[in-house]
């Protein structure tokens, strides 16, 4: 069963993880491409002052977009986050998703992100007041709580619940675990069984194997994938295709050939390029390919470190890409079946 959100019908329960500075326009195409069911933007603050910033206009949603388009906001005050929703549903947000699971220092000194977890009372005033103001389905990303011995989850999603929240998607950590130690998935399993609108997993999600079982062990509708997809967005499309297939493929990754990632990694860098313009776009493109050749050569120290000695030192565009294109068919020939193989 596809999950529902408002009156989207998801096309896959495998779904990509806000993530600022990656999950930018050219990363949500791709990712949709291979299968993800949902591609949402990266976090946008409220605060209406700095709407005009470069920052904020290149997170904003593109023609690129997929349906439904969902954009995540940020932020404190259930006024500014009301105007907030008001203003990214008139720019084509079909979904609107707050915030509560950033752990980042930045966010959270002024209550936002996960800090708001510390204050129900707070956010049933934000939740409430940000349903309020929409006609379009306001979702809730969040993690467990905010430290081990205050896990509020099944609190807070309660309070979600009845302030009209469509689906709440929850990180299997608290707030002081940042991104140590593990996921869990019990807190998850538990704030399933307490309410009635769907809830999605997230956390450490890194095979097809650990999607079979989360979404078996909490009963959830659906997961969603964040650092897993870096250098490797058509994971998506291994994910739904042993997810869906009764007589399941065993070594998911070699079901899309290396001709495929290599047209689609070429495929991201020209339109990383073209989204920031070719001087930002260089330095953007460093990481994505950085993050390509670790999963391609990562196995192999040496090659890896070479390779990106060699093109994180070029400043061009253009040169980026002809460079890239050549080491990916030098990596092919030299590599062969042990590339193919490598997972
Ligand atoms: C670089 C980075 C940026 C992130 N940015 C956001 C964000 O803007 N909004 C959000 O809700 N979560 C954000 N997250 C958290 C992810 O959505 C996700 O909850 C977390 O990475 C755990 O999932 P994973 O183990 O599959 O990566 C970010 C994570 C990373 C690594």
């Amino acid at each position: 069963m596809c999950l529902k959100i408002g009156p989207y019908t998801l096309s896959s329960r495998i779904l990509l993880a806000p993530m600022a500075g990656v999950t930018d326009a050219p990363y949500r195409q791709l990712c949709h491409q291979f299968g993800a069911g949902l591609t949402p933007a990266e976090m946008i603050t409220s605060d209406p002052s700095l709407r005009h910033s470069k920052k904020t206009q290149q997170r904003l949603l593109q023609n690129t977009d997929a349906l439904p388009r969902s954009v995540q906001i940020v932020g404190t005050e259930p006024k500014i986050m009301a105007q907030a929703a008001q203003f990214n549903a008139e720019l084509g947000a079909n979904i609107i998703d707050i915030n509560m699971g950033c752990p980042a220092k930045k966010v959270c000194n002024k209550l936002a992100g996960s800090a708001l977890m510390q204050d129900p009372d707070l956010v049933k005033k934000i939740l409430t007041r940000v349903v309020k103001a929409v006609d379009i389905p306001v979702t809730l990303k969040m993690r467990t709580g905010w430290a081990s011995n205050q896990k509020n989850a099944q609190l807070i999603a309660k309070i979600a619940e009845n302030a009209g929240i469509s689906c709440i998607a929850i990180h299997g950590r608290t707030r002081n675990q940042a991104y140590t130690g593990y996921a869990e998935y019990e807190t998850i399993r538990h704030v399933k069984q307490s309410i009635s609108i769907p809830v999605i997993a997230n956390g450490d999600i890194a095979s097809p194997e650990d999607a079979s079982f989360i979404l078996n062990y909490t009963q959830v509708d659906a997961l969603m994938l964040g650092r897993i997809t870096q250098g490797q967005p058509w994971i998506f499309q291994a994910f739904n295709q042993q997810l869906n297939s009764s007589n399941k493929v065993k070594n998911h990754q070699n079901t899309i050939t290396y001709e495929i990632k290599k047209k689609s990694i070429l495929q991201h860098i020209s339109a990383i390029h073209r989204h920031y313009g070719t001087d930002q776009g260089v330095r953007i493109a460093r990481k994505h390919i950085g993050w390509y050749l670790f999963k391609l050569v990562g196995h192999k120290p040496s090659l890896l470190k070479r390779l990106k000695q060699e093109i994180f030192k070029i400043s061009d565009a253009n040169l980026q890409h002809q460079h890239l294109e050549i080491s990916l068919q030098k990596l092919d020939l030299s590599l062969g079946n042990d590339l193919k193989d490598y997972k």
